[in-house]
């Protein structure tokens, strides 16, 4: 009864009102908190941008002191988490262990449960975000069949993750200062992004009281596919195909090709219409990463080609796609040592904040609704139903 819009794909539907993230599509700005990406990328740590997101402003000192404090206090799994991984095969994509073992927290954290307590609500996105880094290692340990590292508390977030991705037994993980920084700056980049399909999807399994971890179970499961956080890795696999710079044309004639499926991964956004910040932040980034690690990658040259050549191809201009995030971030991966099927899980880490920062913020709204799209039935009308004897 009564009227709806129709707006499959939601074009033009806003959702919820929210403080946390402003996009600018038309003029390519991204604020957190009102704060630019690119200064947050540049100047900020990955912990201050979760506190900022989570909490609403940029931590003092002390304030930052605190939430690193709590953020570490969380970082380990209970030691029952490891009998999940070993339920699956060594040859699963990280990601599916991820949706499998965040969804499985739901059984650990029973207090969590009840989502109508603010300070409950804190304390799961405390150990939401500690947690994540533990268990996005974990699926990386148990692909290459190694044994799991545990957190170690004296280290930065990133540090941390990188030692619990690439130490071996008797064998420490040589944290570089770049690489350390590189891996920060792209948990920031990808920490929030207002209401895209993950995040939409976490505020709809959130909006009927479900609980935290089931919630990001939902977000991760969003996240996976090639349109969305799947893009990293699609990316690269699409650069390693391409191989060389005189292949490009090729796969450009065949993005433009309406009846071929192939996309230019990497590319197009459905906000950005001029240009993707976080692209800016991480085209330098991956500059850098490489210099300093004096990695010479062939697939460097391919992506700058490929990105000089659809930028001034009529067909992207007039569609106004430009690179997204995406089509760096790979590289950057790639040069820190992190296999290509790791790099959604990279993704959904850091964006458990973004997720857990809006489920929380959309609770705390007072008159908050179930979340109930409409439909435009296109099935058969009434008719009469004939029994199976019959
Ligand atoms: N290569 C070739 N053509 C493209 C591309 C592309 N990457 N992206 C869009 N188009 C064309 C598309 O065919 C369509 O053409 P037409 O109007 O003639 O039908 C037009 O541009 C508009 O595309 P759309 O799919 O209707 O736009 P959308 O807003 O629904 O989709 C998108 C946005 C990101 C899903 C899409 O651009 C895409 O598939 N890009 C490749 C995947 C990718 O890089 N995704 C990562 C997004 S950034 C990370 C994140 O936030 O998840």
């Amino acid at each position: 009864s009564g009227y709806f819009t129709f707006d499959p794909g939601f074009m033009a539907t806003g959702s919820c009102e929210s403080a946390i993230t402003f996009i600018d599509g038309a003029k390519g700005v991204l604020l957190h908190r009102g704060y630019p990406i690119e200064e947050l990328a540049r100047d900020a740590d990955y912990l201050e941008v979760c506190h900022m997101l989570l909490h609403g402003e940029a931590p003092n000192a002390e304030e930052y002191k605190e939430f690193k404090a709590t953020i570490t206090r969380h970082t380990m799994v209970h030691e029952q988490i490891n009998m999940f991984f070993h339920g699956f095969r060594n040859d699963a994509h990280p990601m599916a262990m991820l949706c499998g073992t965040v969804g499985a927290l739901s059984s650990f954290y029973h207090s969590d449960l009840d989502v109508s307590n603010p300070e409950q609500r804190v304390r799961s996105a405390h150990r939401l975000i500690a947690k994540m880094p533990t268990l996005v290692a974990m699926c990386y340990k148990y692909n290459v069949g190694q044994p799991f590292v545990y957190p170690r508390n004296d280290l930065s977030y990133a540090e941390n993750f990188l030692n619990m991705m690439f130490s071996v037994p008797a064998e420490d993980y040589k944290i570089s200062p770049a690489v350390a920084r590189a891996m920060d700056r792209i948990f920031t980049l990808h920490a929030d992004h207002e209401q895209n399909a993950s995040t939409s999807t976490v505020r709809l399994a959130g909006s009927s009281g479900a609980n935290p971890y089931a919630c990001i179970a939902a977000g991760v499961a969003s996240l996976w596919g090639p349109a969305h956080g799947g893009a990293n890795e699609a990316c690269l696999n699409m650069l390693e195909e391409i191989g060389s710079v005189d292949r490009i044309p090729e796969f450009i004639e065949r993005a433009k090709d309406k009846n071929d499926p192939f996309r230019l991964m990497g590319f197009g956004h459905r906000v950005y219409k001029n240009h993707d910040p976080r692209a800016t932040v991480m085209r330098e980034s991956c500059h850098e990463v490489l210099n300093e690690l004096e990695v010479k990658d062939p697939l460097l040259e391919v992506a700058m080609e490929l990105e000089r050549i659809a930028l001034e191809d009529p067909y992207f201009k007039e569609k106004k796609l430009f690179p997204n995030v995406d089509f760096y971030s790979g590289i950057v991966l790639k040069a820190i040592g992190i296999p290509t099927n790791m790099f959604t899980c990279i993704f959904a880490l850091s964006r458990t904040v973004g997720w857990i920062s809006h489920w929380h913020e959309m609770l705390s709204q007072p008159g908050q609704k179930i979340g109930r799209p409409r439909q435009l039935y296109t099935g058969e009308t009434e008719r009469k139903y004939n029994p199976i004897e019959k």
